[in-house]
């Protein structure tokens, strides 16, 4: 078990609501189903998307209510952009895409290198004006950090105005690569395990998100 350096631990943020500790806890059981995998994904995904969301910028604007006019408070969900690592990231947009529905959607694929456990690019779409855009990666899993800081790399190329990252669950690990590599990306998580196993995978954990997701172990 390797430490957490306070630096990168002081730019996690660690949603410890009582229904997002819940859900986590039943989705992390072997017995746990396909069906149930998803369906908890998506609602936990919703329930942290509001977490993520809390320091967006709002604008002014001047609205009428049945009884009189005034000011109200608005966000442009579609200069937000959520970002999905393939393949168990598209697990997760479903539930944040319920609470922001304007958003625009990119995808990038990155495989992990069984051998070396490094991040491998095959697939990067994403919408226009990025230079505009506020990005908020999604990913079950952030284990080794490898994609993470290969998602992230790429995506400062397109000069998005910031990043976030969104994961269920992290290690030290992950967190300290991830913070070596991008100091600047907060990342919202349900939870910090304890550490990675010789093949990557976080414990306790969950298993492996996408078979869980998919329904392909
Ligand atoms: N990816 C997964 O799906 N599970 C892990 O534990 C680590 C990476």
């Amino acid at each position: 078990m390797i430490p957490i350096n306070p630096a990168a631990r002081a730019n996690v943020h660690l949603i410890d609501h009582p229904l997002v500790q819940h859900k986590l806890t039943l989705m992390r059981k072997k017995e746990a189903s396909t069906n149930s995998f998803r369906r908890l994904l998506g609602e936990l995904s919703s329930l942290m998307a509001y977490e993520v969301c809390r320091g967006m910028a709002v604008q002014d604007v001047e609205i009428e209510t049945p009884l009189e006019v005034m000011n109200g408070k608005q966000i442009d969900g579609k200069k937000l952009v959520f970002v999905s690592i393939l393949r168990a990231g598209n697990g997760i947009l479903d539930g944040v895409l319920s609470v922001v529905p304007g958003a625009r959607v990119g995808h990038i694929g990155l495989y992990r290198d069984p051998a070396t456990l490094q991040a491998v690019e095959y697939y990067f779409k994403m919408p226009k004006n990025m230079e505009e855009r506020d990005i908020v990666i999604v990913d079950p899993m952030l284990a080794t950090g490898n994609s993470a800081v290969a998602a992230v790399t790429r995506l400062k190329a397109c000069h998005p105005k910031s990043i976030k990252f969104l994961c269920l669950l992290t290690c030290p690990e992950g967190i300290n690569a991830l913070h070596q590599a991008h100091p600047d990306v907060a990342v919202f998580t349900a939870a910090i395990d304890r550490e990675l196993n010789d093949h990557g995978y976080i414990l306790p954990g969950l298993g492996d998100a996408g078979d869980r997701i998919f329904g392909t172990q």
